[in-house]
């Protein structure tokens, strides 16, 4: 069952709640996977030189970032983690198995070039999460983070797939720092989710933040969507 609901809006985070525990009963399983960037708190160029100033009418430098729009990825990707979590966690308690799964990137320990707001705000979920799993531990709810690499989805499809399907520059600097090669499939993530969410398999696993298909250090590309909704 599907049911609507914008993690920045109380209100209809509250009503979704509702409907759940009218139809399901109380959340037991909490995945916080809404998130994504803008190109406004995005630099154009890798590197800031002297270059980037002569051609400056044209580009985006660090020094012109836009303050909203690196406030609407601050607030997507970390306020929407927070705010879903005071409407749904607080059905857990009592429950003493309740989990939540923080979505977050590997962003989050190596910044990516270009895209200060969004590793900065992945950042922001990796250091609420080992908060989080402190704060509420008593309570019996567990919460971790799984720090992805790169998959094919549709915040990126436009930047990683040339409109003849072929893989662009950028896909491919991706893929000379990713040890397999390739990017992630979703359903390769299953295991990864099913794992932290068994309460008999990971009871005793918490704050952890789990950096699953892995990349190499100090990768060099960049990650934007160009059409936030
Ligand atoms: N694709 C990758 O390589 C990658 C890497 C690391 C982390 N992630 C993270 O994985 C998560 C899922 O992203 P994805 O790659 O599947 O991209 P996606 O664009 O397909 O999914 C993002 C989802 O967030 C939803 N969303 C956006 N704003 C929302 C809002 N205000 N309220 C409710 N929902 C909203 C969108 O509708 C969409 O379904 C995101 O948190 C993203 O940052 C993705």
């Amino acid at each position: 069952m599907g049911i609507n609901a914008d993690v920045l809006n109380i209100a209809q985070l509250t009503n979704a709640n509702e409907i759940i525990l009218n139809k399901l009963g109380p959340c037991d399983i909490l995945i916080n996977g809404a998130g994504g960037n803008h190109p406004k708190g995005t630099t154009t160029k890798e590197y800031f030189n002297e270059e980037v100033l002569d051609h400056k009418e044209n580009l985006l430098t660090f020094f012109d970032l836009d303050a909203e729009g690196m406030e609407f990825v601050i607030n997507l990707n970390f306020l929407g983690t927070i705010l879903p979590t005071q409407i749904f966690a607080r059905e857990m308690i009592g429950n003493k198995e309740g989990v939540i799964l923080n979505i977050s990137s590997m962003n989050a320990f190596t910044p990516l070039i270009k895209i200060p707001a969004y590793s900065g705000a992945k950042a922001s979920i990796n250091n609420f999460t080992q908060w989080l799993a402190v704060h509420i531990s008593k309570v019996g709810i567990r919460v971790n983070a799984i720090s992805t690499g790169f998959f094919l989805t549709g915040q990126n499809e436009k930047l990683l797939l040339n409109e003849d399907g072929s893989y662009t520059e950028r896909a491919k600097k991706i893929f000379d720092h990713t040890p397999m090669g390739r990017f992630g499939k979703s359903e390769e993530l299953i295991g990864t989710l099913l794992w932290l969410i068994d309460h008999n398999s990971t009871g005793f696993v918490n704050g952890l933040l789990f950096l699953s298909m892995g990349v190499f250090q100090n990768i060099q590309v960049f990650n934007y969507r160009e059409n936030p909704k």
